[in-house]
């Protein structure tokens, strides 16, 4: 009580990781990538389903279109806010969530992440059955379970040596990911880079524990 345990290696991992949005061009081995997929696939699920998929963007006509994608949807924005009051400030913004997304396609190993659409949950079950109104589970918990599963390979990827970035940012910019990609069967829910890190990012700002817990 009141004595805090030394840092673990753990403690230490977590600490150290940040989202790197540079890399350098080599690619990293493979059975590294595949380590790290392990560790993903370790995490808990529902029921253990393990609905989450991992889709590695290789090809480069695939990059080619969902860059495409990403281009049109930033024209478009800003077509869409050209007579807005707030058209610079809004502006300003597309610019900095265009920039946080397009660094994905620079990055060595590209995957989009995402979770089947034929889970079938408890709740989604009793939903269809009408007996209750709203399904307020189903996609919380496959939202969950991706970030579960993404820890997993973020934190494997650091005790590697590899940097790794979690995007969602791309998603508002492209509709149609699951068109452009040609996947019918997996709800793609984020994007994650990894590669060997060239920037070395200080950590950004983090809350202290007294804000973050409340006891009733
Ligand atoms: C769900 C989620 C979505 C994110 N989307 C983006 C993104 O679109 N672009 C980006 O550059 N970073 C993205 N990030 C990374 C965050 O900006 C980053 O985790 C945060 O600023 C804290 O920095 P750190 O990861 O280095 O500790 C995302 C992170 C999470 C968890």
């Amino acid at each position: 009580m009141g004595i805090k345990p030394d840092k673990s290696f753990l403690e230490d991992l977590i600490n150290k990781r940040r989202s790197i949005r540079k890399y350098k061009p080599d690619n990293p081995p493979k059975e590294w990538i595949e380590t790290m997929l392990h560790c993903a696939l370790m995490a808990p699920s529902p029921s253990n389903s393990q609905p989450v998929r991992f889709i590695r963007i290789s090809s480069t006509g695939k990059r080619e279109k969902l860059y495409q994608g990403l281009n049109s949807g930033k024209e478009e924005f800003l077509r869409a806010i050209q007579h807005k009051k707030e058209a610079k400030k809004l502006k300003n913004w597309i610019n900095t969530y265009y920039r946080y997304s397009e660094f994905m396609f620079k990055a060595p190993i590209l995957f989009a992440v995402g979770t089947i659409t034929s889970y079938k949950s408890f709740s989604k079950r009793m939903f269809e059955e009408g007996i209750i109104r709203h399904d307020r589970r189903e996609e919380t918990s496959l939202d969950i379970t991706v970030g579960l599963a993404l820890k997993g390979f973020i934190l494997k990827g650091e005790e590697l040596g590899l940097g790794t970035c979690i995007l969602t940012g791309p998603m508002v910019f492209i509709p149609n990911i699951e068109e452009i990609l040609g996947i019918h069967d997996v709800r793609i829910k984020c994007f994650i880079t990894a590669g060997f890190p060239g920037e070395k990012p200080d950590m950004p700002p983090r809350k202290s524990i007294a804000e973050i817990i409340s006891e009733i």
